[in-house]
């Protein structure tokens, strides 16, 4: 018997082995991936990666969130072209010896019964920036060509700088559109030759398919800008294409900043009620689960920061689109979601409940829950067994790692 099969898990980390789970702790098939629980790691830049491969960095780095229960762990902003990375560090999946680094991570993570998901993605003019830690707080600082940047060839809807800590990017022509849409595709193919489960597209925070949907920061005037459905445009064009290469089993996700945050600084903006029409034409296209971001195009944005207030955006939208008859949408929500009490809450229909109340299902699917699955990025920073946490805190029996049995949580204990 190999290493592997002695290490492996059966049942994976974080499944419910006691009675009535809350619907955060019961399974869920999207295509043919099946979660056993609701808690997803959300992507995070590590701006660690060599020419765009992972590394081992990144191999104990999203292992441990998938060893520890969760049931997807989303790489980071992986780019699809050269240009379209946020710095020289990213991740990258536009050229095949990528391939072989992210498999790695891909076959450790399956040894443990997990699933891994990549979001593929362009940084448009956000591009060429030095990892945040080189810069000053909330101001990046340009990578220039002496540190392997590319000021110079930074690419965006139209040639509208963020702001004076980034680089002039240069609108981009139709064939260069065509190179992104393409790069999108073809990265897409490479994720599948890793291994990797889920595919999420990066259509949030600025980056460049989220700058393509704001009429602040495309003031394009041919067929990708003007009119909601020429903005929308290049977004449909990359789902279209990933969806055309990838198996038909195999989920596709959508992130967006479901509001930019300039609806009290500008007469029109990318806001909630341009989410919702564009969510309801994302199941028809192949789309099966809409996460919920927001903010990041602009840098004028009135951001509201408080928890909750992203979450009850996602289930704004949830909401919205099962008043018309649009259930087959999922609904990821993220944003400050730190609490086994509030993660539970938030994929419940029904009032919210006592804190410490008794952890029961009123109604798995109720229109009035928030969203479908939970997405948690800095609470895993901080705990990377959250799942386990939360699973105490809630008082839910789970799966634990097996080599580390001798360490469960004790019941009631809040440690
Ligand atoms: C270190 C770090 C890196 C991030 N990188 C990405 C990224 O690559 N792609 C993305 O869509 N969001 C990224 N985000 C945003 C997170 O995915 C998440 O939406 C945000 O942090 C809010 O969730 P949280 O309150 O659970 O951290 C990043 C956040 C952090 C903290």
């Amino acid at each position: 018997m190999s290493i592997r099969n002695l290490a492996a898990q059966t049942p994976p980390v974080g499944t419910a082995t006691s009675a009535n789970p809350p619907t955060l702790f019961t399974p869920l098939k999207i295509r043919e991936a099946s979660f056993q629980n609701r808690i997803w790691v959300a992507p995070m830049c590590t701006y660690s990666a060599e020419d765009g491969h992972l590394t081992d960095f990144h191999l104990v780095h999203l292992s441990a969130y998938a060893f520890r229960g969760a049931s997807l762990t989303i790489v980071e902003a992986t780019s699809v072209t050269l240009n379209g990375r946020i710095s020289p560090d990213d991740s990258g999946l536009w050229t095949d010896s990528q391939i072989a680094p992210l498999k790695r991570v891909a076959d450790f993570v399956h040894s443990q019964g997990q699933k891994l998901g990549v979001q593929l993605s362009h940084a448009g003019r956000k591009a060429s920036t030095c990892a945040p830690w080189l810069g000053e707080a909330w101001r990046p600082k340009l990578a220039t060509a002496e540190v392997g940047g590319w000021p110079d060839n930074v690419w965006g809807a139209s040639a509208i700088r963020w702001s004076d800590a980034f680089a002039e990017p240069k609108e981009m022509s139709l064939a260069e559109i065509r190179e992104v849409i393409d790069g999108f595709r073809d990265s897409a193919v490479r994720a599948v030759k890793a291994g990797v489960d889920v595919i999420e597209i990066h259509g949030a925070h600025g980056y460049l398919l989220s700058s393509f949907l704001s009429p602040i920061s495309n003031h394009r005037t041919d067929k990708y800008g003007g009119s909601f459905e020429n903005r929308i445009r290049i977004l449909i064009e990359v789902i279209e294409a990933i969806r055309s290469v990838i198996p038909t089993g195999m989920p596709l996700l959508v992130r967006v900043s479901a509001t930019e945050w300039m609806e009290k600084n500008a007469p029109e903006s990318w806001d909630v009620e341009s989410t919702i029409k564009l969510a309801k034409l994302l199941p028809a296209l192949g789309v099966d689960l809409l996460d919920v971001s927001s903010g990041g195009n602009n840098q004028h944005q009135a951001l509201e920061m408080h928890p909750g207030v992203q979450t009850s955006i996602a289930g704004r939208i949830r909401s919205a689109l099962f008043s018309t008859g649009i259930t087959n949408l999922l609904i990821g929500a993220v944003g400050m979601i730190t609490e086994a009490e509030v993660a539970k809450e938030l994929l419940e229909a029904g009032q919210p409940k006592e804190k410490d109340a008794t952890v029961e299902i009123e109604d798995e699917q109720g229109e009035i829950a928030k969203a479908d699955i939970v997405l948690v990025a800095r609470q895993f920073l901080r705990e990377p067994e959250w799942v386990l946490r939360v699973a105490n805190r809630l008082g839910v029996d789970v799966a634990w790692p097996k080599q580390y049995r001798r360490a469960v949580f004790r019941k009631g204990s809040i440690l």
